[in-house]
């Protein structure tokens, strides 16, 4: 109460008002020990500018997260700032007005020419007005493999899909699961897109999520994805933890040999003390096709009358940004940074490997820029079920899937 009245004072009075620490409640669901070490990087940089960050951590990643925060902004119960992913989800938001327009800061600090790629500012973009400022690029179609299970195994560590389907066995018989996942919703989603993008090819996947194409989505080509589906669904058995953090725990133990996750997971790798090209290896696009989603993380902020938040937030805005966050930020989360002009010391060979990919721009949009959260929703419930009952027929379940396609928005 008393920071309105000393404001109005000096609003009153029109004079300049002072910077007061303001608190700015920040909502993500960095949970895990390298997503929290990142999240420590920022909050202490912004408690730097006089400010300080309140957390708000939700735990359960985005699939929970997402609605909880959503319902909140148009509950009218806004945080200060927010992370969120790239996509039709936040865009629905911008749409309804309930987000913070940042072009003036954007124009000031020149993002549109530091951004890259620049699909991410693009991303953030609506009715030519910029809505978030982009954080960390991160792909989600890459295939990480522990050295130490193949080698209990004696099975060569495999650079394709291919060689990782017919390691299975031995794998099985040396007590290692192939496979491991949490069996959180978003993460059966998100071994179904990678294997669509990896297995299926750049092309296939633009004519079902792009196109909508229902017929093509019931034919042979996608066929062909729904079976590396069913291989996949078959090297998950065993792995029973619902948290991704908690998979990637299983290969650090040498419990299992692989997971498909985006690239976040190497931070947790690296956080747990093994070295990524030794202890675990990486193969982008599964080791098939070579094409990414270059999306990743951003931070939103919802419409607030306090001129005292507003202040705060463009100060977080303005961090995120700055080259020295960037580089420890993402060094700490396992991403790739969100300008070109930062030198990233001791990156992994998979960080390399990313970049190379992005460059060449071997890239395809994400899912979550193509298809409404609805569609996404439905393939989503799809997909749990088809993973975690092997006796789901895989013509059923492309059949059912082609019926989403045809009314997918
Ligand atoms: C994604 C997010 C990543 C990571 C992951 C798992 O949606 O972009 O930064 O947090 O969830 O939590």
């Amino acid at each position: 109460m008393l920071r309105t009245t000393c404001a109005a004072f000096f609003t009153t009075f029109s004079l300049a008002l002072p910077v007061w620490a303001t608190d700015l409640e920040v909502t993500h669901w960095w949970t895990s020990g390298s997503e929290a070490a990142a999240v420590r990087v920022l909050a202490d940089k912004f408690n730097a500018t006089g400010h300080n960050w309140v957390d708000g951590a939700i735990a359960g990643a985005g699939g929970v997260a997402r609605p909880l925060i959503t319902s909140r902004i148009t509950g009218g119960d806004p945080m200060g700032a927010t992370q969120f992913t790239h996509g039709r989800a936040m865009g629905e938001l911008i749409e309804a007005g309930f987000m913070r327009d940042f072009t003036d800061l954007a124009e000031r600090e020149g993002w549109r020419d530091l951004i890259f790629p620049s699909t991410l500012l693009d991303d953030c973009t609506f009715e030519d007005r910029i809505y978030c400022v982009p954080s960390n690029t991160h792909s989600q179609q890459w295939l990480w493999l522990s050295t130490e299970a193949f080698a209990t195994a004696g099975v060569k560590v495999p650079t394709s899909w291919t060689e990782f389907v017919a390691a299975a066995p031995t794998l099985r018989e040396h007590g290692i699961v192939p496979l491991a996942t949490g069996r959180q919703p978003w993460q059966m989603q998100l071994i179904f897109n990678a294997l669509m993008i990896s297995v299926g090819g750049p092309d296939v996947f633009n004519r079902v999520y792009g196109d909508k194409d229902a017929e093509f989505a019931g034919g042979p080509e996608v066929a062909i994805v729904f079976a590396a589906a069913d291989d996949a669904r078959h090297m998950i058995v065993g792995s029973n933890v619902q948290e991704w953090n908690l998979a990637a725990q299983m290969l650090i133990d040498g419990k299992a040999a692989g997971q498909i996750m985006g690239d976040w997971v190497q931070g947790e790798f690296v956080h747990a003390g093994l070295t990524i090209g030794t202890d675990i290896v990486c193969l982008a696009g599964m080791g098939e096709h070579q094409y990414l989603t270059a999306a990743g993380d951003a931070f939103f902020f919802p419409k607030v009358n306090d001129p005292s938040i507003q202040e705060a937030q463009e100060a977080l805005a303005s961090i995120i940004l700055q080259p020295v966050t960037q580089v420890e930020f993402n060094l700490a989360k396992g991403s790739l940074p969100v300008r070109r002009d930062v030198e990233l010391h001791n990156v992994t060979p998979c960080m390399q490997a990313g970049m190379g990919i992005l460059n060449s721009g071997q890239i395809v949009s994400s899912a979550n820029s193509l298809l409404s959260p609805d569609t996404i929703a439905q393939i989503t419930d799809l997909m749990v079920e088809f993973f975690n009952d092997t006796s789901f027929p895989v013509e059923q379940a492309q059949e059912e899937f082609a019926a989403i396609v045809r009314t997918a928005d």
